[in-house]
């Protein structure tokens, strides 16, 4: 009975307790922190991830400013139910660009994590105008007035630095070219070599998004959500168990 009766000493004792239990939950933290400083990288490099273009990082700026994230997740877990439904499970690496991350548990609208590709540009048009045009019962606001608001990208540049700064690997190529990067990929009638050259000519889609003349916001977020979960090709793709 001699420890069990030590324990009551620290029972009686607030702050003794206070003390004890912040050591006990450090040892514990540690142990689960301290190995990731060991390894060499925690997250799986995987082939065909890359920074997002000049448009899609407008476009999701705007998703962000919509705040689209308080009903819509991107990140599908490896169960089945969900496989089934949206693809593949997410992987870490597909959201190693995203500052801040939109993983999120609250889905009231689907899972967006590998809508890229799913729906035509028009279909995104109609839905962003008039969600219940397209699903009667939907309760997702409408979004038409993105169409009318017309944006060029003069800061694009700025915001591919602020991204560097927190570990994107935007070159100073890349960056030099925001906006010229940024105008040419929606508009299918510019040179847009160089935007395929710097970000990859399979990933890229250069389109007129909204089907109207000049960028509006709505083009950068269909831009962004017609690439969501479409960079990692599954047919080739083989996890590394050993992480
Ligand atoms: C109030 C909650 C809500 C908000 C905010 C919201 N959505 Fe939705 N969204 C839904 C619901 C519910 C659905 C399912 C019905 C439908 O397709 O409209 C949906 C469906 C979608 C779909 C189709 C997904 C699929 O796989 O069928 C896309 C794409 C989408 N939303 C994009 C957006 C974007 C972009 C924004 C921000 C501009 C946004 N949503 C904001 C609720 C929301």
């Amino acid at each position: 009975m001699g420890i069990l009766n030590k324990h009551a000493i620290l029972e009686r004792n607030v702050s003794l307790l206070a003390i004890f239990a912040f050591l006990v939950v450090t040892i514990g933290g540690l142990v689960q922190i301290v190995p990731l400083f060991y390894l060499e990288n925690t997250i799986e490099d995987v082939e065909g991830m890359r920074p997002y273009t000049p448009l899609e990082l407008a476009g999701r700026d705007v998703y962000i400013r919509e705040g689209c994230y308080v009903c819509h997740s991107q990140m599908i877990r490896p169960m089945r139910d969900e496989v089934e439904r949206y693809g593949h499970y997410s992987l870490a690496a597909e959201s190693q660009y995203d500052h801040p991350f939109q993983w999120g548990s609250k889905r009231t609208g689907p899972d967006l994590a590998r809508v890229g590709g799913r729906y035509s540009d028009e279909w995104h048009i109609d839905h962003l105008r008039d969600p219940q045009s397209v699903v009667p019962e939907s309760v997702m606001p409408k979004y038409g007035f993105l169409e009318a608001k017309l944006i060029e990208g003069e800061y694009i540049s700025d915001l591919m630095k602020t991204h560097r700064l927190v570990g994107v690997p935007y070159t100073d190529e890349m960056i030099e070219n925001g906006q010229a990067d940024f105008l040419a990929q929606g508009d299918p009638d510019a040179d847009y070599d160089g935007l395929l050259e710097r970000y990859g000519e399979e990933s890229v889609n250069v389109r007129n998004f909204d089907g109207q003349p000049g960028i509006s916001e709505a083009d950068a977020l269909i831009a962004y959500l017609q690439m969501l979960g479409t960079l990692v090709d599954f047919s080739t793709f083989t996890p590394d168990a050993s992480r």
